[in-house]
This record gives structure tokens, sequence and C-alpha cells, in this order.
């Protein structure tokens, strides 16, 4: 992307395997502005993750727009308040040192993260609980590995034939329909009298009524957790093992975040999500032509916030490459956190990520849980980034050297 832009300045138009339309790129402060105020009507964001469908159910808010997505919104936001995500921090943090507890030696940050990302969501937001847990583990890591691999769900997403249990789409079926049953089973459990009242977020939206006093059903409710789960498990996993990989790498940072200042803490998070934000790209299909930044755009385009280079562009931020999380302090000349709209790992407007409350907490109790370790990288080179799925991750998963 940033070859593209040098290139090609901005925006630039690119063609990507999962849609059929161009897409072009905007990253300027003004365009990505106007790119997260587009009206949902003329812009929707739903039409871009389409062929996530088969997978994430006709309920999702990934894939709905308009009133309707905004009612979802509503919905879903609820249980990711301030307040109750303070409340979560205790265990996400005790899970966070059991975990880091266990680092000796060499450690590719990635798949402990995706364990440990996986733990917290089926015990924060899942609300799980002992013999629930490993079945939960089961059927949800079975389900992720087959749609893991982006150009073959994609694939699935276009044929959908029945070719037999064994093919990539039977098998897609299959395991999507296990994971359904064990989660309505799971649903069935949380409503019946006597297990509820442990604060997790299934408990909270299987409270909320919708605006006709209705409250939901089964489906809408998986539809929502798997949302939580497609929008929530590999972006964080992803964002930390970035974090620990750039964390390797400068251990200046590390020895400050060993000092136990909160602000600085919030300061590694800001920064590594800005060094190596997971998701590259907030895109949106244009059904009309419209304005932006001056640029005119026709209909049938996809126009997308370039988070990549928004959070990356050297004359956008001061030693832009470099790891430094004091430039959110204010003892660095333009320190705080400069603009909000470079700055934008979780999207933005009406689609800003529904989770990036969680996804900072979570963050920050796994990295002050780090912040004990010495970590060294295996290879000085710094690593590559390598897609999976929807998330940009190391390519060798954030390998270091714990001790
Ligand atoms: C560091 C981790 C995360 C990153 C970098 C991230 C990033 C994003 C981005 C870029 C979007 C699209 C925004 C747009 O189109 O403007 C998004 C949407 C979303 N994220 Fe996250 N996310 C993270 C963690 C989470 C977590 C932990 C959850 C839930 C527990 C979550 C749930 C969602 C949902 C439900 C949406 C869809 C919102 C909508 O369409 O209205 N995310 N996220």
């Amino acid at each position: 992307m940033r070859g593209v832009h040098a290139r090609f300045g901005e925006p630039a138009t690119i063609r990507t395997y999962w849609t059929e339309e161009p897409m072009v790129l905007f990253s300027s402060p003004d365009a990505v502005r106007a790119v997260f105020r587009l009206d949902p009507e003329i812009a929707p964001a739903g039409r871009s993750w389409e062929f996530l469908r088969p997978f994430a159910g006709s309920h999702s808010i990934l894939l709905l727009d308009g009133e309707e997505h905004l009612r979802e919104r509503r919905l879903m936001q609820g249980p990711f308040h301030g307040e109750r995500m303070r409340a979560l921090a205790p265990m996400v943090a005790a899970l966070a040192r059991a975990e880091l507890s266990t680092w000796r030696g060499r450690v590719v940050a990635l798949e402990r993260m995706r364990e440990l990302t996986l733990e917290i969501m089926l015990r924060v937001v899942f609300g799980a609980h002992d013999e629930e847990l490993d079945r939960l583990r089961a059927v949800i890591e079975e389900t992720l590995a087959t749609v893991r691999s982006l150009p073959s769900l994609l694939a699935m997403a276009v044929v959908r034939r029945e070719l037999g249990p064994r093919s990539p789409w039977g098998r897609f079926r299959i395991a999507v329909e296990r994971f359904d049953a064990t989660l309505f089973e799971l649903l069935a459990r949380r409503r019946s009298a006597g297990d509820r009242e442990r604060g997790s977020v299934l408990d909270v939206l299987l409270s909320q009524h919708d605006e006709d006093g209705r409250p939901p059903t089964d489906r809408h409710l998986r539809d929502e957790l798997v949302a939580l789960l497609v929008g929530g498990h590999d972006s964080s996993a992803a964002s930390l093992a970035w974090a620990f990989e750039r964390l390797a790498r400068y251990p200046t940072v590390q020895a400050r975040l060993r000092e136990g200042d909160p602000a600085y803490l919030d300061a590694v998070v800001k920064e590594a999500l800005r060094v190596r934000p997971a998701l590259t790209i907030a895109p949106r299909l244009l059904l009309e032509p419209a304005q932006i930044a001056g640029h005119a755009i026709p209909a049938g385009t996809q126009v997308a916030a370039c988070i990549w280079l928004a959070c990356r562009r050297g004359d956008l931020w001061p030693a832009a490459d470099e790891f430094r999380p004091e430039r959110w302090l204010s003892e660095e000349p333009g320190g705080r956190g400069p603009q909000s709209l470079s700055w934008i790992p979780f999207g933005g407007g009406v689609r800003r990520c529904a989770g990036a409350p969680f996804a900072e907490m979570e963050m920050r109790e796994v990295l002050r849980a780090a912040a004990v370790l010495s970590l060294r990288p295996t290879r000085a080179e710094p690593e590559r980034a390598r897609r999976s799925m929807l998330v940009l991750v190391p390519h060798r998963g954030g390998e270091v050297l714990a001790t």
C-alpha cells in the first residue's frame, strides 16, 4: 500500500480479489472524514462484507446497513460501556498473567495470543465455564479453521455447491451446523433460571429488548456472538502479536513499561495499534456518485479509508516507522495523540469498531502482565506483514525469546 501511495499518490485505485468493484483508497484526514461521514444509504459498509454471510448469518451487524444496522448497533454496544469494561478487567488480567507466566524461551506470540484471546472471549463474552469451555473451544477452533483462509471462504461463498461432506463447502457447512448446535445449547442453558448473573457480554445481550419490547431470538443472539467472534478474535490476537513483535525490538520501551505508569501503558497500546494496524482498510460501496475531498467518485466503486496508510504515512506522523509510545504523552513536542483522523485502527463513523473499548482493555491487561518479562527478537530484522483472513499478522507470528 505504501508502494502504491508513493507511486500514485492519493487517491489510488486498486483491484482486490474479494470485491468485484475497483477500490479507491484515501488516507488524508479530510478524505478519511468524508468517507466516514458518507450516508449509509448511498455507501453501505455491510455490502463490502457480503462474502461473510454464510458464517455471519443474516442478522449480523457486519452485513446490515441503515436503520437496521443502527438498531443492531445500539443493542451490541450495550455491553461494552466503560464501567462494565472496568469490572471485567480483573478477569482478563488473571487470564493474561496465567498465560504470560508460561513464557520461557522461544515463543510464537500469535499462537499464544490466539489461544488467550479465545479464552478471554469464551469467559468474558460467552460467559462460559467448566466443561462448556472445552466444548466451545473445540467447535470454534474447528469452524474458524475452515473460514480462516480468505480465498477458500470467498470461493465457497461464490460456489456454495454441495459436493459432499468432504468438499470445502461441505466441511464448512458441517462445522457451522455443529457450531450452531453448541451455541443453541449454551443459549438454552443461559435462558434457564439460575445460570445468569455472571455479568458476561452474553448475559447483557440476553436481557435486552428491541424497540418493540421483544427479547432477542436464539438466531439473533447466535449472529451477535458470531459477529463478536469474527470481529474480535483474530483482530485482537493479531494486534497483540504485533505489539510483542515491536516490544521485543525496543528494550527501552519495555524498560519504561516495567515502571508501571498507566499513561505509558495506554500509549504503548495506542502506538502498537498505530504502527501495525491489524485491519488495513474500512471500505464502503458507493451506490451513488459522491464527492470525496474534491474527487468525484462514480457509483459502483468501493471507497476505503486506508487504515494502514493513515496510520503510517510519513507526512502525517513524525518518524512514522518508529515505535515510539512517547508521541502519545504530552512530554514530547506535538505529543498527546495527534490527529484523531489519522489514528484509525478501529475505523470510524457509524461503523467504528463496536468492541474497541474491550479490545483496548484487553491489550492493556495483556501488556501489563507482559511487563515483568524481558523480550528479545529471535532475528533482528522486523517481521513482514502476512494476511490471515481479514487481518495482517507478523509473518513469523511475532517470534520472541522470553526470559
Ligand atoms: C485490536 C483489536 C481490534 C481491531 C484492530 C478492530 C478493528 C475493527 C475495524 C477496523 C472495524 C471496521 C470499522 C469500519 O468499517 O469503520 C471493526 C468493526 C467491528 N469490530 Fe472490531 N476490532 C478489534 C477488536 C474487536 C473486538 C474485541 C470486538 C468484539 C468483542 C470487535 C467487534 C467489532 C464489530 C462487531 C464490528 C462491526 C461494527 C459495525 O459494523 O457497526 N472488534 N473492528
